[in-house]
């Protein structure tokens, strides 16, 4: 459930028309709405309660690293999952405690580790023997022991898309749950460490329960292993990856919160540990719009294409693993008026920058705007410059409001970090 409507025939984002946003903040732009972000909340953490489940979630912050987005769940009792330093940062500067905070990734440095114990973190979930050590290191020198997790691999298929499917061996994340025992034994007998967790996360867009249903499997046997030799764990962090609809035809409904949370207490609600949980595209996926102008119309040989001022760099999903987004008019065509089949496409200069083939839509013309629906999770964090394009402004609704929550660089602030070469004169 999303809050963006069609009134008069105007889409609205809750109470603001998109007319107003496109031309007061210009496009492209990201719109997202604080009613849907807090729904979505709402509707997460309320099933876990229902379903008898002690949770703990922490947003994953790379799904929408926007300051207002996260302070917006912040308020609403938000932790944080982060990837690096720079997200450990935003999470802090948007208002998310420290002791609410999980450090994912396969690449933290000291560095970064030295600066997540620094602001006193929850969990530190470790990926690899190298980093386990690293970490200890890191620790015993400030006189302090990090807490840990252990992210095991468990061999299961997430049944998604290659590119987002973490929880297979051949998949560089975690360490095979065939091995974990062993490092938790090394971990167990860290001075800087102290074993608090297992983390998991199997991919992300999942539709089905038994891909989870197996990794759980696999926690609940681990959990014993490492009870029965004496180290305490107190908390299981599942990660995230629960999908959500993008509305093409044909794709499995992804199942309900209150499913997922049945399937989780089902297998880890009687083990008594606190869980974590981290999701993202969950929480802000349908919280957000990519609106768009039709830049140009142009009538190919074999197909009309509209172009837009949008491009993947701004929105990089269908470029890169061929995603579907609804594409609608924000203005409603005239009664009658029939649906035609266009290419809807970028202004970037490689063939990938295609949002949609043959998409049946009411026809439209240069100056039209229209929006890419489901884009508030993984992307406007995934947008880039290329093509000398300044990154995406960003913009929060609260019922009658709107506030511009990233604004749009200008070209000179494009280039700011960019200078000739000494010898260039
Ligand atoms: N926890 C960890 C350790 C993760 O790696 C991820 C996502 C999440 C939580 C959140 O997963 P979610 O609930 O959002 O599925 N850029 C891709 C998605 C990459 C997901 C990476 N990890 C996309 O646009 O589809």
């Amino acid at each position: 459930m999303h809050h963006f409507t069609s009134r008069d025939g105007v889409l609205h984002c809750e109470d603001v028309s998109l007319e107003t946003i496109a031309a007061e903040v210009g496009t492209p732009v990201y719109v997202y709405s604080t009613a849907t972000l807090t729904r979505h909340w709402g509707v997460f953490t309320g099933a876990l309660k229902d379903a008898g489940l002690d949770a703990t979630v922490c947003f994953a912050t790379k799904a929408n690293g926007n300051v207002a987005v996260l302070r917006t769940l912040a308020d609403l009792g938000a932790g944080a999952d982060v990837v690096s330093g720079g997200e450990l940062f935003v999470a802090r500067h948007a208002g998310v405690p420290a002791d609410r905070i999980v450090f994912s990734g396969v690449g933290k440095t000291r560095d970064e580790l030295a600066y997540a114990l620094d602001e006193g973190i929850f969990q530190i979930n470790v990926e690899s023997k190298s980093e386990l050590e690293m970490l200890d290191a890191v620790a015993r020198e400030k006189g302090v022991k990090a807490p840990i997790a252990i992210r095991i691999n468990p061999d299961v298929e997430a049944g998604t898309h290659e590119k987002i499917t973490t929880g297979k061996f051949d998949n560089k994340f975690g360490i095979a749950w065939t091995q974990a025992h062993a490092l938790y034994r090394k971990a167990a007998g860290m001075d800087g460490i102290a074993v608090k967790a297992i983390a998991m996360h199997i991919g992300s867009q999942i539709a089905d329960l038994s891909p989870f249903d197996a990794a759980f499997g696999r926690m609940r046997d681990l959990l014993a292993i490492l009870r029965r030799d004496g180290i305490e764990i107190e908390r299981l962090d599942i990660g995230g990856g629960l999908g959500v609809p993008y509305d093409r035809e044909g794709d499995p409904t992804p199942m309900p919160p209150a499913d997922y949370a049945r399937v989780i207490a089902r297998n880890l609600g009687d083990l008594g540990c606190r869980l974590v949980l981290e999701p993202g595209r969950l929480i802000t996926a349908n919280a957000g719009v990519l609106l768009s102008r039709v830049v140009h119309r142009k009538e190919g040989a074999t197909r009309s294409f509209l172009i837009c001022d949008a491009g993947m760099n701004d929105l990089a999903r269908p470029a890169m693993y061929d995603a579907f987004h609804a594409i609608e008019p924000v203005r409603a065509p005239a009664p009658g008026v029939e649906n035609e089949h266009v290419d809807v496409v970028g202004p970037i200069c490689e063939s990938s920058d295609v949002f949609g083939k043959q998409r049946a839509l009411p026809p439209m013309q240069a100056g039209d705007l229209l929006v890419f629906r489901t884009a508030g999770a993984y992307g406007a964090t995934m947008s880039n410059m290329y093509n000398g394009r300044p990154l995406v402004p960003e913009v929060l609704v609260k019922d009658g409001e709107y506030a511009v929550v990233r604004r749009r660089p200008t070209w000179q602030e494009m280039i700011a970090l960019e200078s000739p070469a000494p010898w260039q004169g």
